[in-house]
């Protein structure tokens, strides 16, 4: 079912209930969000993503952001690929900006279709395994993919529709500023730092994307197929908090 006009007012509450709120106060004031074990920001340079226009004082960075809210409307009006005819709503990806972390993932599957929502199947609950032992919730970082449309029966997306989608990543890093990027699997490798050697080979190794620092590492569905590679994948996300200096997880 396509989202109804006022998808960007169940998006936000699709949201909230992600992040673990039940109740929505009606005074304008914010959520409480719950924050088992984050991490809080470090420095005054380091924001939690919680900024909103006083217009809208509790929306999500990724719709209260205008730039990123027009790449979405965007987005949500682009006919630029076959995935177009295809899909049930586009899914431009999700969370803070200026975080430490930006992870890009393939592409929607189908929960990810019906919800407009980035990572949030199986993949993605293993994701915010990955997100959270690394000392973050969800909402301090933020999630994408190199297409913003379900390939049909998550078939992997052509090189044309890689390509066609890239300027909207683009657009959408060129915001978002993370310090870092965590790319999940060999399609986000190939798409966005056009890396050639198979993941298992490419994994664990840096590269830059626009000067930002790009970390290449297995994708989460992956990782459900294959539960032997999940510790290579740790020691990946350990590189990363490496190298924003943060420090490791207990007993790490
Ligand atoms: N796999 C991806 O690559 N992205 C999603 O959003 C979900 C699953």
């Amino acid at each position: 079912m396509k989202k109804p006009l006022n998808a960007q007012a169940l998006e936000y509450l699709q949201y909230l209930k992600e992040q673990g709120v039940t109740h929505v106060p009606v005074s304008g004031r914010q959520p409480a969000r719950p924050a088992p074990g984050a991490r809080a920001p470090k420095t005054p340079s380091d924001p939690a993503p919680t900024a909103a226009p006083a217009s809208h004082p509790s929306a999500p960075p990724h719709l209260s952001t205008p730039g990123l809210a027009s790449i979405a409307a965007e987005i949500a009006a682009c006919h630029a690929c076959p995935l177009a005819a295809t899909r049930k709503n586009t899914v431009p990806g999700q969370g803070a900006i200026h975080p430490d972390i930006m992870f890009i993932g393939e592409g929607p599957g189908a929960d990810e279709d019906e919800q407009g929502l980035a990572f949030v199947g199986r993949a993605g609950q293993l994701l915010t395994k990955m997100i959270a032992a690394m000392g973050y919730t969800r909402q301090q970082v933020f999630i994408g993919n190199i297409v913003k449309c379900r390939p049909p029966g998550n078939r992997v997306p052509t090189p044309d529709e890689m390509a066609g989608c890239l300027p909207y990543l683009k657009r959408q890093i060129a915001i978002i500023q993370p310090k870092l990027i965590v790319c999940l699997g060999a399609t986000a490798v190939r798409g966005l730092v056009a890396e050639t050697l198979p993941i298992g080979k490419a994994r664990g190794q840096w590269r830059t994307f626009e000067g930002i620092p790009v970390m290449l590492t297995f994708h989460p569905a992956y990782l459900l197929r294959d539960g032997s590679k999940k510790k290579y994948a740790w020691q990946d996300l350990k590189a990363v908090l490496a190298r924003l200096g943060n420090p490791l997880p207990v007993g790490e």
